[in-house]
Order: C-alpha cells, then sequence, then structure tokens
C-alpha cells in the first residue's frame, strides 16, 4: 500500500474530523478544519492509504514562525513512520513559504508524540503546569530552529 501524502482539500474534511474525534479528548470539528482552508496563512495535510485519509497535521503560519496543531495517525497504523513521513512533507510545505522556525506545545505524558519531535530535532524550550484539562497535564514547548 502506497502512502500519498497532499495538501488537505475540501473533500477529505468529513475523515478529517473524524479522525480527529478518535484521537482527542477535544477535538476540532468539520467546520474548524473548513475554516483553516480557506485561511492563507495555514497549512494543512494529509496522509492517505487507498484514498482515505489516515493522518493529519497543521501549521498556523506567522512567518518567519509557525504552529504545529493538530498532529495525528490513525490508531490502527501507528509506528510505520506515517507521522515522522507527513511532518517532513509538511515542514518542506512551510519551508517554501517562508517559514524558518516551528513551535508546538505536547502534553508531558504523550511520550510517543514527545518522541516523534524529538527525533525530528525538536528542543524543549519551556514548560507551562496544568496547561491541559481532560485529563489535567503539564504543557511542554518545542521549538525546531533552522538556526541551531
Ligand atoms: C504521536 C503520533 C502522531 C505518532 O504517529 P506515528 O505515525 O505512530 O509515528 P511514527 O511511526 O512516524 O514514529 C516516528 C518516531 O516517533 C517516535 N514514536 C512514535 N510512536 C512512539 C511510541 N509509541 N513510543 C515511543 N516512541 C514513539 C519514535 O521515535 C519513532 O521513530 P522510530 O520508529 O524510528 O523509533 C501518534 O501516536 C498519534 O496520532 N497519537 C495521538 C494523537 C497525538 O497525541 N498527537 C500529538 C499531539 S501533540
Amino acid at each position: 500500500m502506497e502512502l500519498l501524502i497532499r495538501r488537505m482539500r475540501q473533500e477529505d474534511l468529513d475523515e478529517a474530523a473524524a479522525l480527529e474525534a478518535a484521537n482527542f479528548s477535544r477535538p476540532w470539528k468539520r467546520e474548524d478544519f473548513a475554516a483553516s482552508l480557506d485561511m492563507r496563512e495555514r497549512i494543512y495535510c494529509v496522509a492517505c492509504l487507498e484514498g482515505k485519509v489516515v493522518a493529519l497535521a497543521g501549521l498556523i503560519c506567522s512567518a518567519p514562525d509557525a504552529e504545529l496543531v493538530n498532529v495525528s495517525v490513525d490508531s490502527t497504523l501507528r509506528g510505520q513512520g506515517i507521522a515522522a513521513a507527513l511532518l517532513k512533507y509538511l515542514f518542506d510545505e512551510a519551508a517554501a513559504c517562508g517559514i524558518s522556525d516551528i513551535v508546538l506545545e505536547v502534553r508531558s505524558k504523550n511520550t510517543p508524540a514527545i518522541k516523534l519531535y524529538e527525533k525530528l530535532g525538536f528542543k524543549q524550550e519551556g514548560l507551562i503546569r496544568r496547561f491541559y484539562t481532560d485529563p489535567l497535564d503539564d504543557g511542554l514547548i518545542y521549538w525546531l530552529r533552522k538556526d541551531s
């Protein structure tokens, strides 16, 4: 099965919202993704297997910085390099739009995501106590900086 990675489109919205709902306690809804597709400063990409959206991620850009958001992979397809491939594609798209540095927030207990970001070169630069609810957790701030 070949993984296809590309920009998110209107026809992906239902599957994107379903994936988000399956992965997060406070999920974005279909209309949130739809609004993002209309905003030039947002870059959303999906990974598809056999025509089905199995992963997504987005960047909210304020050049030269951007915030990484909504990173998620279908729970049945994790551990196969899908998130790493998707994020590399997304970051190449961002670089072409003048983005050099990328920031994100992640739950302190979310080991798979932390390991993913560290593998991609992100470094922890901050911590916000009790940043998350449902369940309560600290937030870690990670940056990927081009010149470091
Ligand atoms: C975090 C998440 C996106 C990772 O997706 P994935 O496709 O399984 O990740 P990949 O297979 O591309 O893994 C890339 C690297 O991440 C790390 N990683 C991924 N899953 C891991 C796990 N369960 N335990 C430890 N490290 C892990 C590893 O370093 C891995 O590289 P390796 O395979 O060479 O060891 C996925 O677990 C997910 O969707 N989680 C729920 C949503 C979420 O928490 N999103 C992040 C919000 S900040």
